[in-house]
């Protein structure tokens, strides 16, 4: 089990961060359709991702999940797992805190636990693909605080005016 604890601007927020266990997967789909930037397609495409680690033998190249609590409630969740035919890179597919939780170092803890888990995986390389779009901005914010670094901008990559930003780190 992980623990993560982190002190924000004078206020302390002690939360917890362990691997996801399958009964959590209702709370997973509840965090992202309470997320104000993610919708019910998204939710569907986690599911899935969800079902399909559970429910197919264990792979190398299986998604990860983590689950973040603080005062015995589930308040967020990250995905990753390693890019297939690649030499030990890692992608961070999901990352979501809820609102009320926000700003406390939930999302921060999450980095951290889960960029832990990757070195010990032996993990080289870590990527995410994100926004570029204002209500993302706290996602690339906490990616640049926990030292990732945008290497490449793909214009218009999700709708037109809706850039894809790669963050990138090397671990
Ligand atoms: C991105 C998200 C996970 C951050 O979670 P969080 O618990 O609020 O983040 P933290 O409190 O741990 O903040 C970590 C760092 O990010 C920065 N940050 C987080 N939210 C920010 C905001 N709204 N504005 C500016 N900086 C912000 C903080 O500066 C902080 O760094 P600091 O401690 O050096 O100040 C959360 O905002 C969220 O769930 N957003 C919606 C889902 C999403 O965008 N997911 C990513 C795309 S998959």
């Amino acid at each position: 089990m992980m623990h993560a604890s982190y002190a924000r601007a004078g206020a302390p927020a002690q939360v917890e961060v362990r691997p996801s266990r399958f009964d959590e997967r209702r709370a997973i789909g509840d965090i992202l359709m309470r997320s104000e930037i993610f919708g019910r397609a998204d939710a569907e495409c986690v599911d899935a991702m969800f079902l399909e680690t559970w429910q197919s033998p264990p792979r190398e190249d299986h998604y990860r999940w983590l689950s973040c609590w603080r005062d015995g409630r589930m308040i967020g969740f990250a995905c990753y797992g390693p890019e297939s035919l690649t030499d030990r890179t890692w992608d961070l597919f999901w990352i979501c805190v809820v609102p009320e939780a926000r700003g406390k170092g939930a999302g921060r803890a999450l980095m951290v636990a889960v960029e832990s888990q990757v070195r010990q995986a032996g993990g080289r390389l870590m990527v995410i693909y994100t926004s570029s779009t204002p209500k993302y901005a706290p996602a690339r914010r906490l990616y640049e605080r926990a030292g990732f670094v945008c290497v490449a901008v793909v214009p218009d990559y999700y709708a037109e005016g809706d850039d894809l930003n790669i963050y990138w780190k090397r671990l």
